[in-house]
């Protein structure tokens, strides 16, 4: 009893079972979506920015991509954080088709040093331009 009191002991002081045990805080979310019919260029200009202004806030990252038809974007950060995150771009009915690819917990974020990284397609988004909405 004495010999199990002090093995555990050991155990909750050791660093090599502590990386055993640790549990992810970080939460990773990818996904893709259709921003609805008539969606414009500006409004999701306008997305773009708060997205940034909010996840920094929340030390929430990741990057958002935008086809000219679909978004796929790739959050993560403290779990909490990006659940509140989520909750929003789950319930926004400016894109619709959403379909979840991923949704783990990771001990280390991919994006870490990226608020919302926003490649866009140039090209696509002259033709977007051009033509009206995808
Ligand atoms: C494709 C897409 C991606 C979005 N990504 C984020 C995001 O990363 N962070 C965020 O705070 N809001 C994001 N939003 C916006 C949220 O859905 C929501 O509009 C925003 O958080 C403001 O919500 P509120 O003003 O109702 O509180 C996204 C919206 C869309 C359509």
């Amino acid at each position: 009893m004495a010999a199990t009191g002090l093995a555990l002991d050991y155990a909750s002081r050791s660093p090599a079972a502590r990386i055993l045990t640790q549990k992810p805080l970080i939460r990773r979310i990818g996904y893709v979506s259709r921003p609805v019919h008539g969606l414009a260029l500006a409004e999701i200009a306008r997305i773009v920015s708060v997205c940034r202004s909010r996840n920094t806030a929340a030390n929430v990252c990741g990057v958002l991509l935008f086809t000219g038809l679909d978004f796929a974007q790739l959050l993560e950060g403290p779990s909490d954080a990006v659940a509140t995150v989520w909750q929003n771009i789950c319930a926004d009915n400016r894109h619709r088709d959403l379909v979840t690819l991923f949704d783990e917990h990771a001990p280390t974020m991919w994006f870490g040093d990226w608020r919302v990284g926003f490649p866009s397609d140039a090209a696509t988004a002259s033709q977007i331009a051009a033509n009206g909405s995808p």
